[in-house]
């Protein structure tokens, strides 16, 4: 196979949005970018990470060694936490402020990241916060430089310009995105990755999943993101059992993290639809939920949905998982079980009522979900209308075991 042709010990460069350092040992390559950002004139960093990832993984010993060789002053936030609020991105901001940062390195996987890029427009626009932010009261235009060192196969964030962030009182987890949130550099080390446990290698893969089957049937879905659609499903097929069963296998998270960046520039260019939101409830009621748990729960019912209205594109991307489709909307049922299937193979066998949520729950979330999307958010983009009818479906399913 041609692939087995390429040097994959090497870092190469993927330029998107954001300019990707992608390989073994790509991490080193931020001594040449903080020695960019030095030749500009930028002294003060601050670094944005989760309480341990970018510990564990072995990032810090080598970026704080890099700051320090180069004599740039940083301080470092480490109060990250999954599903983090706009409360989290304030504080943040407020301890790291006193340097007057002029360059922000986020370190870890979706949440850290998010809360690099929130960090790096709060800085330059000292009168505002994150609830405002977040609210869409203004529109920045402008942010600090972002790094993304990204430590899980999943996120994407490092080459999109969103951040997702909660306004716990409103229980609306919602993304933003703007150009200028786009980290400048990002580094993608699949050495990096090595030491994420079996939940986090399952559930990072499975938000790429994700995020491909939604990017590639939205309505703005192109032939760019079917096709980085149909590769990433391939390589989840092909690595994600072997990572699970040896997580030092690096070939197997050199191909999920490449997955997880061809994931992350699908939602770019083409967004998600149903759901991306329809999780993001989830977790805003119970922000332990990791969010590629509550995804995969959901995934079956927006297949039955879906399916019927873009069957060839989805048979297309899902051949690795789900092979012999014709693309026929007959075929949903056996679609919608067969993911169901292949998901409890690798023990997805959680559903919403396992994780505390009951029928009595339902119209508070959908009430909610509604209220976060006013104004036009992703459900719009769905290829099937999506009614207040139609999400309460997918939850009701959602809560206890398929038949
Ligand atoms: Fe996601």
């Amino acid at each position: 196979m041609y692939l087995g042709e390429l040097d994959l010990r090497g870092v190469v460069e993927i330029r998107c949005g954001s300019v990707v350092y992608f390989g073994p040992g790509s991490v080193k390559r931020l001594e040449g970018i903080l020695e960019y950002y030095k030749k500009k004139g930028i002294r003060r960093v601050a670094v944005v990470t989760g309480r341990s990832s970018y510990l564990r993984s072995g990032a810090w010993d080598i970026i704080r060694s890099i700051i320090e060789s180069l004599k740039m002053e940083y301080l470092h936030y480490d109060g990250v936490e999954p599903n983090p609020t706009v409360d989290h991105i304030d504080e943040a901001v407020a301890r790291l402020s006193p340097i007057e940062p002029q360059l922000v390195i986020g370190i870890g996987g979706g949440s850290p990241l998010d809360v690099s890029k929130a960090v790096a427009v709060l800085l330059k626009y000292p009168g505002e916060n994150g609830r405002r932010l977040y609210s869409e009261e203004f529109t920045p235009l402008e942010a600090l430089p972002v790094v993304a060192v990204n430590l899980t196969h999943g996120t994407g964030s490092e080459v999109d310009r969103y951040a997702v962030a909660t306004i716990p009182e409103e229980r609306d987890k919602s993304g933003i995105g703007y150009d200028c949130m786009y980290p400048e550099y990002s580094v993608d080390d699949p050495e990096l990755t090595i030491t994420l446990d079996a939940r986090q290698t399952l559930y990072t893969t499975l938000d790429t999943l994700n995020h491909v089957i939604e990017a590639s049937t939205t309505r703005i879905a192109s032939a760019y993101t079917v096709m980085l659609a149909t590769e990433t499903v391939r390589l989840i097929s092909q690595y994600l059992q072997k990572a699970l069963k040896d997580p030092q296998d690096i070939e197997a998270r050199y191909w999920l993290l490449y997955a997880s960046l061809l994931g992350g520039i699908a939602i770019d260019c083409s967004v998600v639809h149903i759901t991306h939101p329809l999780e993001h409830t989830i977790s805003a009621f119970k922000p332990e939920v990791e969010h590629g748990l509550g995804l995969s729960i959901l995934l079956p019912s927006v297949l039955k949905v879906i399916y019927p209205a873009r069957p060839k594109t989805l048979a297309t991307v899902l051949a690795p998982i789900i092979p012999g489709l014709k693309g026929d909307p007959s075929e949903t049922k056996r679609v919608v079980l067969s993911m169901y299937e292949w998901l409890g193979g690798m023990g997805l066998t959680q559903r919403l009522s396992d994780l505390g949520f009951g029928e009595n729950d339902v119209p508070e979330m959908v009430r909610y979900l509604l209220r976060s999307q006013e104004g036009g958010g992703s459900l719009t983009l769905s290829p099937v209308p999506v009614t207040e009818e139609l999400i309460s479906q997918i939850y009701r399913e959602a809560l206890y075991p398929l038949k």
